[in-house]
């Protein structure tokens, strides 16, 4: 079996993102166990926080990530760049930096997302590489994956309606799920 945890970059009510990362673990391929994920819990990173000690929620989701053999990261867009919410909690969870080998080096991530612009979370995506390599990780980047007028793509349930978008996600969660499955680290660094 191949693990996959999926963390949308929103937890708002009725976030494009989070329906996208349930569309995405409803289309991942056969073999491939999935768990969604939240942000939600993680604070503003603050060193002096840091220095009093890990706070619980990071420590779970670090741990979450440091054990599953691939990581979908489904984020939004913010000003043609990443969230800052959601580089937040990734900046945390590179701390202390002499964990950023064992939670990330190495490890296969996708990166997809949903805005009912009609860039999608290009941009975004982009703007995510400069962190994704300074962590190591291993970026698929075989197939490039957003929703663009994600309020057509999705219903006001959540639900994906739209056959093209469910039928290329498919495409992108196959190849991805081969990835992992691929590259799935066998120890740590
Ligand atoms: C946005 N949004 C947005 N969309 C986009 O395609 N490009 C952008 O640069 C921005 N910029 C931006 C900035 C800020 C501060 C907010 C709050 C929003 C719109 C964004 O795509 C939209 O709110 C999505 O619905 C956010 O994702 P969730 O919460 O639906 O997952």
């Amino acid at each position: 079996m191949t693990s996959l945890v999926v963390i949308p970059g929103s937890w708002r009510t009725g976030s494009f993102n989070v329906a996208l990362a349930r569309a995405a673990i409803a289309a991942a391929p056969a073999g491939c166990t999935c768990v969604l994920e939240s942000i939600k819990d993680i604070p503003l990173y603050d060193g002096d926080v840091e220095a009093r000690g890990t706070p619980a929620a990071v420590t779970r989701l670090k741990e979450v990530v440091a054990a599953a053999d691939g990581v979908l990261m489904v984020s939004p867009e913010y000003n043609n760049s990443v969230p800052g919410t959601f580089k937040n909690a990734i900046d945390w969870l590179s701390r202390p930096d002499t964990d950023i080998a064992r939670v990330f080096g190495g490890r296969p991530f996708g990166l997809i997302g949903a805005s009912p612009g009609m860039g999608g979370t290009r941009l975004s995506q982009n703007a995510w590489l400069p962190t994704l390599r300074v962590l190591g990780v291993n970026l698929y980047s075989a197939r490039f994956f957003y929703v663009a007028g994600a309020h057509k793509v999705f219903d006001p349930s959540g639900a994906l309606v739209d056959d093209k978008t469910r039928d290329v996600l498919g495409k992108y969660m196959q190849g991805f799920g081969a990835f992992v499955a691929k590259n799935k680290r066998t120890a740590s660094p």
